[in-house]
This record gives C-alpha cells, sequence and structure tokens, in this order.
C-alpha cells in the first residue's frame, strides 16, 4: 500500500468559489494523487478548474467540522495556483494537475507540486488528533459501516481522547459523537 497523508484539499468551482474537504493524498513518486469518490464536488471542480491547495493542519476541528456542516475556515489565495488555502496552515502544496485515470467510482487526478511552503512549526505528536481523525473517517462512513463496528472502533478512540486532548480536538471529538448519535437515533 502507498504511503498517504491526510490533509485539506482546497479545490474552485467554476463559480469561483473555494469548497474545502478533508481528502488522503496518495504518494505516487513525487506526485500526489487525489482519488475523490464519486459524487463529489471536489471531483466535480478539479474536472473544471484542474489546480488545488493541501493544507497540513494540526487543528483536527478543521477534519471533523467539514464532516459536521463546519466548512466556514479562513482561507487565503494561493500563490502560484488559482485556489485557496487554509490561512491557519502548518504548511501547504500548491497542485496542479497533470493527469487523470478516468474511473467510474473513483478517478485518480495526478497532481505536480508547484509551491511547498512552511508557516509554523509541527509541535509534536498528539493520540486525540489521530484518533478525532480517524472518527472523522468513521462519521464519513455513517451509511457504509455497520453500526457495531463504528461503536467498537469508536470506543477504542475514546480512551485516547480521554487521555491525551487538549480543547481543539475534544471540541472536535463532541461534533463526530453528536453526528453519530443523530445518525443512530433518527
Ligand atoms: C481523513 C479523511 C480522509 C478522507 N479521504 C477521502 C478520499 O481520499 N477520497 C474521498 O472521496 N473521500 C475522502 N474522505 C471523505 C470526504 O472528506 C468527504 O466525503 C467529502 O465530503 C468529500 O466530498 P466533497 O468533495 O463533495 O466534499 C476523507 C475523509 C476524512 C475525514
Amino acid at each position: 500500500m502507498p504511503l498517504i497523508r491526510e490533509t485539506m484539499v482546497i479545490t474552485t468551482g467554476r463559480d469561483g468559489r473555494a469548497h474545502i474537504a478533508p481528502l488522503g493524498l496518495i504518494a505516487e513518486g513525487d506526485d500526489w494523487i487525489i482519488a475523490p469518490f464519486r459524487p463529489s464536488a471536489t471531483l466535480d471542480n478539479l474536472e473544471a478548474v484542474p489546480f488545488a491547495t493541501a493544507s497540513h493542519t494540526d487543528d483536527v476541528r478543521v477534519f471533523a467540522g467539514c464532516l459536521t456542516g463546519r466548512r466556514d475556515w479562513p482561507t487565503t489565495d494561493a500563490e502560484i495556483v488559482p485556489v485557496q488555502r487554509l490561512t491557519d496552515a502548518l504548511g501547504h502544496l500548491e497542485l496542479a494537475v497533470i493527469g487523470v485515470a478516468d474511473d467510474a467510482q473513483r478517478p485518480r487526478f495526478r497532481c505536480r507540486v508547484v509551491r511547498s511552503v512552511q508557516h509554523a512549526p509541527f509541535q509534536g505528536f498528539n493520540r486525540a488528533q489521530a484518533a478525532v481523525i480517524e472518527a472523522a473517517i468513521l462519521v464519513s462512513r455513517l451509511t457504509l459501516l455497520p453500526r457495531e463496528r463504528i461503536e467498537g472502533e469508536l470506543a477504542v478512540l475514546k480512551s485516547a481522547v480521554e487521555k491525551t486532548a487538549g480543547p481543539r480536538e475534544f471540541e472536535a471529538w463532541s461534533w463526530l459523537m453528536n453526528k453519530v448519535a443523530a445518525y443512530y437515533d433518527r
């Protein structure tokens, strides 16, 4: 399996509006693959405007927020590509699509890094951040995975949050847990 980095991907629509979504960037040599499942605003945007930014952030509220209807995070123009980036990113990549492998389920956009910028230092690992990202992935698959599996994995992740979270991680976790509860209480 290839290396995958979980980042916040921003794309631009035909109407010029920015769209933000957490996506895994898949390593392929020096390039990165963005592979959105159909249907997806990210996919439509990459077809319309073949550029993206990947913002690296340790504020996991951005990941959890995008999965729970909170997409209004501050963004700033990138320098080379016609796309925004997260204003508070620790660093970001500016990406140009150089090829597309079409697929009925999950097309793959091969992206070349045209600019890479560091804005702030890496602060060290935090287990609650990793737990929130895992929980966000589970929340993005609520309709696909069985309830027992979702609840079993969340129970394991909860312990890392209780032991190591700061305020941002607790807030992100609470947004995700409220969404899981609302989904199963329908
Ligand atoms: C950490 C993380 C990684 C994700 N990676 C992908 C991905 O590689 N491809 C994908 O289609 N969705 C991925 N998702 C789910 C999308 O973020 C989510 O479905 C999103 O709404 C994409 O659809 P959109 O482009 O219409 O916003 C990921 C979610 C999380 C939390």
